[in-house]
Formats: structure tokens, C-alpha cells, sequence
């Protein structure tokens, strides 16, 4: 008979890591992950976006647990992560526009909202008769996918509306003994989620979410404009992307934003945060987020640098935005900064 989830949390663990939750990317721990998630666990794992907080999609018990130790209300549906397209097309209806697509950008950081088979949980959906689906190209959580053979349900693994984790440690920090079993894949590779296309309508494929798949490119392979839908939404019940909520990604200081080039003056206990190192003499508490000021290094480090940040608990934090004409990663970049500042 399988171990039961509980039997899980009781069970001794295999190679552990620094912490006593984070375990080492080895094969047995692999394996050990997927016998855990089988049982009905709820893991973290890492992606190359951000880290997860992975059940059974198909398990309904396990993807309650997601919202509960997430704290996310459950109108907030769940991506579902899959290892090949056979397994998206158990799930999906997957249209003409779906292989140009996958061709050019799986596995990697491009989610599909596609229209959901039966078999998908309501829950998963959040009662919609649409599933987001991506195929994640971090090696470790492939590899897990491949020894399951079973999708996965994972929103990022932060606290609902708190920065998103990159790096193991950040799911240790948050949730504590809630989530005992995290994979460590090392430090995210972009650092921030994923892009989020909607499908659903054949004629008018557009995107919820920037992220490092920019609508350029997607409109490339697509051969046809695809709009950034500016999705700034206030209420759960508006959302086409529920997880869009204005407020989101945020730390517990006060965020301030100002335009590109400008130097603000601090007050008393205020720091300033600029995208790379200011060239200008600059007094007080200063800090960047990258050396060089290429947008693939500031994306890396963002959700990091908002984390210890916010640990230093200045009153309010003055924060460079890219500018508002930027393109490509910088639309995602500046997308996750405003949202992080939305008032609560
Ligand atoms: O990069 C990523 O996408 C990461 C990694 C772990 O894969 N995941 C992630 O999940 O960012 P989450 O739950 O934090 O954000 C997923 C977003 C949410 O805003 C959710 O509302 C939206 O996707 N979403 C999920 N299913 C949807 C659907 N059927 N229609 C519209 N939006 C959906
Ligand atoms: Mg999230």
C-alpha cells in the first residue's frame, strides 16, 4: 500500500541540504520527491522562473492543500505544469496556434491558457472552463515531471500577494515546517514568472502576464499582433487573470517609484534602490540591482533584492522604474515593480 501524506511527514529523509527542509538536486531525492508527491504532498520546486509549490493536479486533495498553505483564495486558479504535449493534450484542447508555439518556446517560461478536458479538477480551474498549462525547462523539475508521468499544479511558492521565491531558501523563510520538503535547482535562472498567453479565443490571442517570452516574439511565430493586455484589476471577480490583482508580489515596506534618470531625495531611514549602479555621487543608503543594467541580470535579481529589503526595514524605499517605453524583459520587469508598489 502507498504511504499516506502523513506517513510522509513522519518518514526520515534522504540527503538533506543546508536547511533541514531543502534537499539536494540528486537522483534518490528526485526519486523521493515524486514517491511524496504520489502520496498526496505538496512540495516546492524549482523552476527556471520561480519556485513552485507543486500537488497532483489531479488530485484534489493535494491542490487544496496548495491554497491553504498558500493562503490563496481559491477563485485564484492553479498552472498546471507538464513534461511533454501528450500530457497537454490530455488536459486541453490544444489549438492550430498551440505547435508553433511549443515548437518555439517549450519547455520554458510561456504558460497556455487553453481550454480545460474534464479530466482537470473545477478546483484547479477555479471553476473555469479554462486550464493554464506550461512545460518548465529547469533539468531538475523535468526530470521530476518524467520519472511521474503525472502533471502538476504549482503557483509560485510565496505567501499569497508576497514576493515570489527564487532561490530555495525563500520557501524555507516563508512557510517554515508548512513545507517541509523543497528541491533545491539553485538560484532561478530569470527570476521572474512566467508568461501567461490566452488562447481561448483563436482569433484574438493575447497577454495577461509579461514575462521573458515578450508578445514580440510570440507575435512572430504567430504571425499576427499580440496584444499586452494591461490587466490592473481591483477586484478577484474582474480578473481574467485573477493573480493579476494590482497588489501583488509586494513587500511589507513602503515602495515609491520614480522615472529612469531621476534622483530622488531621501528622508530620514528612506533607502533608494537603482537599476544598476549610479554613475552620480549619490549619499545615503544606495542600492542596485544589477552591475551592468542588462534586463536579464535585473530580472535575477529582483525578487532578492525586494526580500532583503524588506528585512532592513526602512520606512519607505524609493525604487527606479525601466522606462515606460521599454520592451522585451524590461515590460516584465517594470510590470513586477508597479505591482509591488500598488497601494494595499
Ligand atoms: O512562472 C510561473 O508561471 C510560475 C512557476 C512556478 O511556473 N508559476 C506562477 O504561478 O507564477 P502563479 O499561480 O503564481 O501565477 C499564475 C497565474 C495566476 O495569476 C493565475 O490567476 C493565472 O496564472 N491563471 C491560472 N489559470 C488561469 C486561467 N485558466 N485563466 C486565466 N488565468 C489563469
Ligand atoms: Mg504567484
Amino acid at each position: 500500500m502507498p504511504l499516506s501524506s502523513t506517513d510522509f511527514y513522519k518518514k526520515a529523509p534522504p540527503e538533506k541540504g543546508a536547511s533541514s527542509f531543502v534537499y539536494p538536486p540528486t537522483v534518490s531525492n528526485i526519486a523521493f520527491f515524486a514517491e511524496a508527491l504520489r502520496a498526496g504532498c505538496v512540495v516546492a520546486i524549482p523552476t527556471e522562473t520561480v519556485y513552485g509549490l507543486a500537488g497532483l493536479a489531479l488530485d484534489e486533495t493535494a491542490c487544496r492543500s496548495i491554497f491553504s498553505i498558500k493562503g490563496r483564495p481559491l477563485v485564484d486558479p492553479l498552472i498546471v505544469h507538464v513534461s511533454n504535449r501528450e500530457m497537454a493534450a490530455r488536459l486541453a484542447e490544444l489549438p492550430p496556434s498551440f505547435a508553433p508555439l511549443a515548437d518555439n518556446f517549450w519547455p520554458g517560461p510561456l504558460t497556455l491558457i487553453l481550454k480545460k478536458k474534464s479530466i482537470v479538477p473545477d478546483l484547479v480551474t477555479a471553476g473555469k472552463q479554462t486550464v493554464a498549462l506550461r512545460m518548465p525547462r529547469h533539468p531538475v523539475t523535468l526530470a521530476l515531471l518524467q520519472g511521474l508521468e503525472a502533471p502538476l499544479a504549482a503557483p509560485s511558492a510565496n505567501p499569497f500577494g508576497y514576493v515570489s521565491p527564487v532561490e530555495a531558501g525563500h520557501v524555507a523563510e516563508s512557510f517554515g515546517e508548512k513545507v517541509p520538503f523543497i528541491l533545491d535547482g539553485g538560484p532561478c535562472e530569470i527570476g521572474l514568472e512566467s508568461t501567461i498567453l490566452d488562447l481561448t479565443d483563436g482569433n484574438a490571442p493575447k497577454v495577461l502576464r509579461p514575462g521573458a517570452v515578450s508578445p514580440e516574439e510570440i507575435s512572430n511565430v504567430l504571425g499576427r499582433p499580440v496584444p499586452l493586455l494591461n490587466v490592473n484589476l481591483h477586484h478577484e471577480e474582474s480578473a481574467t487573470a485573477p493573480g493579476t490583482f494590482s497588489r501583488h508580489y509586494s513587500p511589507d515596506t513602503e515602495l515609491q517609484l520614480f522615472e529612469a534618470g531621476r534622483i530622488p531625495s531621501l528622508g530620514d531611514d528612506e533607502a533608494v534602490v537603482f537599476l544598476k549602479r549610479p554613475t552620480g555621487n549619490v549619499s545615503g543608503e544606495v542600492f542596485w540591482l544589477s552591475e551592468s543594467g542588462d534586463a536579464a541580470s535585473v530580472a535575477q535579481s529582483l525578487f532578492s533584492l525586494l526580500r532583503q529589503m524588506d528585512r532592513l526595514a526602512f520606512t519607505r524605499i524609493h525604487w527606479e522604474l525601466p522606462p515606460a517605453n521599454a520592451s522585451g524583459l524590461w515590460l516584465a520587469i517594470r510590470d513586477r515593480i508597479k505591482r509591488a508598489a500598488a497601494a494595499k
